[in-house]
């Protein structure tokens, strides 16, 4: 296992540039399936979950390619596989998006039940029963999900959160679908906005994406088509507070504005100046105005986005005042606060809400990653603290963050990769 140590106290200046989208990426693979054609996707992240993807692909039938400047190739399959192994479906969750575009062209599927991981159980409940309305019909069997179908049909179907690994699932399955499907409650989120937007360039018939209410007319074939994925607004996010953090000043190239718009207004709030250039988007701080802290409040999007939490109470750590972070989408959200308390940080948990008091300084010390986003947000903390902060098991970093240590130190930071004891 690796690690990174982090010498803390530099202002970061200079520019990075965002990449792809993980979390639009690894919907956009697995749509793939559902392509009686070559596709090619470019502006894919350097990511562990994408190389897992391309391998599940290639399982399933698909055979792809993956290289970082090129992006990825999926070629025609010449049969369809329906097993997706446990394996490879315990190191990423995302695989269970497989199940919509396996039923809708296969008619069955075998794929292992995603665990449940740090942030929470996560089951997937709401994309089985979607899919059962849709004509699936499932069991689970040594751990296993194992689905069947003849053609899915359409049906309109109304989930009871806006679950967006759910909406994801169905809205590819409903493409193949005969008839149409209605989808209410829906998921808005970029990626969602994203997916639809490629699997109508494949010939599919959706409207109304980003607006909670999607429509979906099944049409019985999708062909090929090259889509560049857009870029992550959460490392986005995530790059505009190591600005903030260390009072520094970040040039972030290739970075999305609209989809970014509360956790911009809350960088705002308190107190950072977030500026819009034709280069990218300027993060500094107001050199004579200390940060503050604010109250934020995680919610399904358009809403403060749940996977910018622990990155903002980072920053609110060292921030003037008091903030309530309350953490609606996940109950289990908060492993990343006992390890900011051991840096020093003035947290108090009470269940789904933090009190975050500013102090003064954080100082370095070695802390544990338990998940993609408690790790940035232990990074963030490390570039602040005085002295030296090693945070330990980075491999949850490496799934959502391509060559994070490069993207810093080229900016000033001083982290030092290592090979880990334990
Ligand atoms: C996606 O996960 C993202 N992952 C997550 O990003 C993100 O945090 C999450 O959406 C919310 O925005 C990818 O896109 C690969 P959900 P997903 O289904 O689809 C409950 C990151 O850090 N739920 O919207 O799994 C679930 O337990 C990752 O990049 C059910 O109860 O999220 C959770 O509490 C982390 N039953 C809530 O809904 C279901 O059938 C949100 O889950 C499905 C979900």
């Amino acid at each position: 296992m690796d690690k990174l140590v982090i010498e803390g106290g530099v202002p970061l200046v200079g520019s990075i540039e965002i990449s792809g989208s993980k979390n639009a990426a690894l919907p956009l693979l697995m749509a793939a399936i559902l392509i009686d054609d070559e596709v090619t996707f470019t502006s894919v992240p350097d990511l562990r979950d994408i190389r897992t993807s391309v391998m599940l692909l290639d399982l399933l039938g698909c055979p792809g390619s993956f290289a970082p400047e090129q992006g990825v190739v999926v070629r025609r399959a010449a049969e369809l596989r329906p097993e997706a192994p446990y394996e490879l479906v315990k190191t990423m969750r995302a695989s269970v998006l497989c199940l919509g575009p396996l039923l809708a062209r296969l008619g069955q599927a075998r794929v292992a039940m995603p665990g449940g991981c740090a942030i929470g159980a996560r089951p997937v409940d709401l994309h089985l029963s979607a899919l059962e309305k849709m004509g699936a019909r499932f069991e689970l069997e040594d751990g296993y999900i194992l689905g069947r179908c003849r053609r899915l049909h359409g049906a309109r179907i109304h989930f009871d959160f806006p679950t967006v690994g759910g909406t994801e699932n169905v809205m590819m399955a409903a493409a193949l679908a005969e008839g149409e499907t209605v989808l209410e409650n829906a998921a808005r989120e970029p990626e969602i906005v994203e997916l639809a937007q490629f699997l109508r360039s494949c010939g599919a018939r959706i409207e109304g994406e980003d607006s909670g209410i999607i429509h979906i007319q099944g049409v019985p074939l999708l062909h090929g088509c090259t889509h560049a994925v857009m870029p992550d607004r959460i490392e986005a996010g995530t790059f505009m507070v190591a600005a903030g953090i260390t009072g520094g000043e970040l040039l972030l190239r290739n970075c999305p504005w609209d989809e970014l718009e509360t956790v911009i207004g809350k960088l705002e709030q308190m107190g950072m100046s977030l500026t819009p250039t034709p280069e990218g988007v300027l993060a500094r701080c107001n050199p004579d105005r200390p940060l503050s802290c604010v109250d934020v409040v995680t919610r399904p999007y358009p809403g403060f986005p749940t996977d910018m939490q622990a990155q903002i109470m980072a920053l609110m750590c060292l921030a003037e005042g008091s903030g309530i972070i309350t953490e609606n989408i996940f109950e289990n959200r908060f492993m990343h606060v006992q390890e900011l308390v051991r840096l020093g940080a003035d947290i108090r948990l009470s269940g789904h809400t933090a009190v975050v008091r500013g102090v003064r300084r954080l100082n370095g010390a070695p802390v544990m990653a338990s998940d993609l986003r408690a790790s940035a947000s232990l990074v963030l903390a490390g570039l602040a603290a005085r002295g030296t902060t090693t945070v330990q098991r980075i491999y949850h970093l490496d799934r959502g963050y391509s060559r994070i240590e490069a993207k810093l130190n080229a900016v000033g930071a001083r982290i030092r990769r290592e090979k880990d004891e334990d």
